[in-house]
Order: C-alpha cells, then sequence, then structure tokens
C-alpha cells in the first residue's frame, strides 16, 4: 500500500471514530457527514491491509467482519413502552429464587413486587409494575459513591487505594481478601465499598453520610431517604462486614475508622429508592454525568466510563463474566432486588424484583433487562443478531 493511501485510511477512520464517540457522548455536532461517511468507506476498503486500521475501525463503525455501529437513537416512545409492557408480562410469573434474608428486613419484602423502568438519556420515562415501591438500594448504591470518590480524588486514587479487579467470588468473600492481600480489591464488593466510604473526605460520620446521600440523591434528582427499618436490621446482622472493615483497616487498606466506615456503608445501602428513581440515577450515567430530569451536572464526563468499566467487571458479581457476555452492558445488582444496567448515551434500564438467584442477583430483574437488551440490540460489543 502506498503511504498516501494508508494516512488517509487512517484519517478517516480515526474521523468517524471522533465522530461516533462524540454521538455517544452526546456532543452537539454528533452525526457523521457525509463526506465523513463516505471517507469511513473508502477507510474499509483497505482496513483489511493492516490491523492497526482494522482494530481501530472495528471498534467504532462496523466492518466485514459483522461488528456494527452503535446507533444513538432510541425506538419511539410507544414502541419502548410497549416492550417495557411486554418484557413484565414475560417474567411476571417466574417464581424461581428466593428474597434475601441474611438481612432479615429483606425477607419480609412482598416477593411478588416486580416493576420495570427505563429512563432514556433525553430523560423520558417508561414504566411497567411496581416501580413506584421504595426499596433498599443496597449494592447499587456503590456504583454512586464510587463516582463521588472518583470526582473528589481522582481516578489514580481510586486505582491505587482501592483496586478495580474483578474477585470472581462473592460480594462479601473474605477468602477473596486474603487472596488480594488484604486489600480492598474493587469498590463493588463489601469491602471495596466500605474502602469508598473511607474515601469520601469528611470530619465526622455525620457529614461522611450526609454527603453521600446528598451526592446519591443528586442523580436521582430529588432527595432520597433512609429505610430506618432496613438500616437497623443490617446494623444489627452486619457482623461479616464489621469483620472485612476491621481486616481492611489493619492492612491501611481503609481511610477512615472501621467502624464508622461500615456503619455509614450500611446506612448507604439502606437508602430507599424506586425502579423508577433508580433509573433516573443510571440515566445520569448514560447522559455522561448530567441527570437528564434536572439537568445538574452530577459528575465530570470523563470520569462516567471509569464508573461504567468497573460496573461492567464487577457489577454482577461472580455473574459478572456471564452477564458481559450475554447482555453486554454496564450493571450494578444489589440484595434489595435492584438491578440498574446502562446504555452510554441512549438509556438506563432498571428491574425490581426481590426474588434473587444463588449469587444474589435478582432473577426477574436480570431477565427484563437483559430482553430489553437483546430486542434492541444494546450489547456494547456488537450486534448479536
Ligand atoms: O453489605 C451487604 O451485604 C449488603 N448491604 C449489600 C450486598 C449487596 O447488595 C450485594 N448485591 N447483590
Amino acid at each position: 500500500m502506498n503511504p498516501q493511501k494508508l494516512s488517509f485510511s487512517l484519517l478517516a477512520t480515526f474521523t468517524l471514530t471522533a465522530a461516533v464517540v462524540c454521538s455517544l457522548n452526546g456532543c452537539a455536532s454528533s452525526q457523521p457527514d457525509e463526506s465523513e461517511m463516505a471517507a469511513a468507506q473508502a477507510a474499509t476498503a483497505v482496513t483489511h491491509t493492516t490491523n492497526r486500521t482494522t482494530t481501530v475501525y472495528l471498534l467504532t463503525t462496523g466492518s466485514p467482519t459483522g461488528a456494527r455501529p452503535q446507533s444513538t437513537e432510541n425506538p419511539p416512545a410507544d414502541s419502548l413502552q410497549a416492550l417495557v409492557d411486554e418484557a413484565y408480562a414475560k417474567f411476571k410469573d417466574d417464581q424461581s429464587g428466593k428474597n434475601a434474608d441474611y438481612i432479615p428486613y429483606l425477607a419480609s419484602v412482598p416477593s411478588e413486587l416486580f416493576g420495570i423502568a427505563i429512563v432514556t438519556a433525553g430523560g423520558k420515562v417508561f414504566t411497567a409494575g411496581d416501580t413506584g415501591y421504595p426499596f433498599s438500594i443496597q449494592s447499587c448504591s456503590k456504583v454512586f459513591t464510587l463516582a463521588e470518590i472518583i470526582e473528589e480524588s481522582g481516578e489514580d486514587e481510586v486505582l491505587k487505594k482501592i483496586g478495580v479487579e474483578p474477585t470472581g467470588m462473592a460480594f462479601n468473600s473474605v477468602t477473596a481478601l486474603g487472596l488480594h492481600d488484604n486489600t480492598a480489591i474493587n469498590p463493588l464488593v463489601n469491602a471495596g465499598a466500605m474502602a469508598s466510604v473511607s474515601m469520601v473526605q469528611a470530619g465526622s460520620a455525620d457529614e461522611r453520610w450526609n454527603k453521600i446521600l446528598a451526592f446519591e440523591s443528586s442523580f436521582a434528582g430529588e432527595p432520597l431517604k433512609l429505610i430506618d427499618e432496613v438500616n437497623r436490621s443490617e446494623g444489627g446482622t452486619n457482623f461479616r462486614n464489621r469483620g472485612i472493615a476491621s481486616i481492611l483497616y489493619n492492612g491501611q487498606h481503609l481511610f477512615c475508622d472501621p467502624i464508622e466506615a461500615c456503619e455509614v456503608y450500611t446506612k448507604q445501602c439502606s437508602i430507599g429508592v424506586t425502579a423508577r428513581q433508580l433509573a433516573v440515577m443510571g440515566a445520569t450515567l448514560a447522559n455522561g454525568g448530567v441527570n437528564p430530569i434536572t439537568q445538574q451536572r452530577c459528575i465530570s464526563p470523563k470520569h462516567v466510563p471509569r464508573v461504567l468499566a468497573v460496573m461492567m467487571m464487577a457489577g454482577f458479581y461472580d455473574e459478572s463474566g456471564k452477564w458481559a457476555y450475554t447482555a453486554g452492558l454496564p450493571a450494578k445488582t444489589g440484595v434489595g432486588g435492584g438491578i440498574v444496567a446502562v446504555v452510554p448515551g441512549r438509556m438506563a434500564i432498571v428491574g425490581f424484583s426481590p426474588r434473587l438467584n444463588e449469587a444474589g442477583n435478582s432473577i426477574r430483574a436480570t431477565e427484563a433487562i437483559n430482553y430489553i437488551a437483546q430486542q434492541l440490540d444494546l450489547n456494547l460489543f456488537g450486534s448479536l443478531k
């Protein structure tokens, strides 16, 4: 290949890459124009000739091998609503799994509750079922405290002080701690989430809690409240988390008093959210860090991909690989029965259903989100069709 042709192909490829990345991030000039498309087609014609060009092109716009462009268009409102209704009807009668009971309150939540909510990056809301019932946010809260500490201390500090590697083990695994030198491992397991809480810059437990509550509320676009009963129930039974906090503190991997970290973390998990509110929180990430309902910026756009990457690697705990393999979306589950999945630039999809599988992930919420993701062809790695 002559050098002129190569530089043209790279230029065209990078031009289109920028356009597509820009469109996913909601930039003003988001659509590649005709000349960019023509340039890209020309680039496609030469992509087979160098590994570098091929790799870049596959990641962005589709190629002869089957990856396809990510559309930033959502389907029309009536078809999105119809899909949410369809997913609700399809999985409503699945009674498999059971409520978490190691936190006594959770065993008493009506198992039949089931809700699905989509909130788009443009702020449109679609719901079916029990989307107004406040349940405890549990581990879904970890995502937003991670966002808070990245925003406050920067991505390098989080990498250095906590880490971002998946464990392949349960969310409260002590074995995983032992295998990782008693470090916190990642911000989405209990150890890492307590380390995240301890990294929030605060002079007292109250200040730490109020900052976390305010930050999570900004993502929801309305004041969130503690569910006292959940906090009492979990606070009286969280001996394992107290042990984990002590191990971390002993190894200097916790950055405030361990009892304070565990107590504030327990409160964070006891925040009440509805499926609709959780979907607005996820849609804030889908919308580059700006709440699509209030228009408040909650985190810098450059921090959103860091948060989503951790969700993709560790959001489903020891089922994260299977989830990435089937749905291909960053998501986070909670033992309260909520799951939030984020489609960058487009929407958040939330399912809520208290019955869980062995890994602590809600069965109907997983099914519903996966179904919607398949129907809309949302897998971030490419089309499954
Ligand atoms: O610390 C705990 O065990 C709970 N507060 C949260 C665990 C959780 O949600 C795991 N998620 N699937």
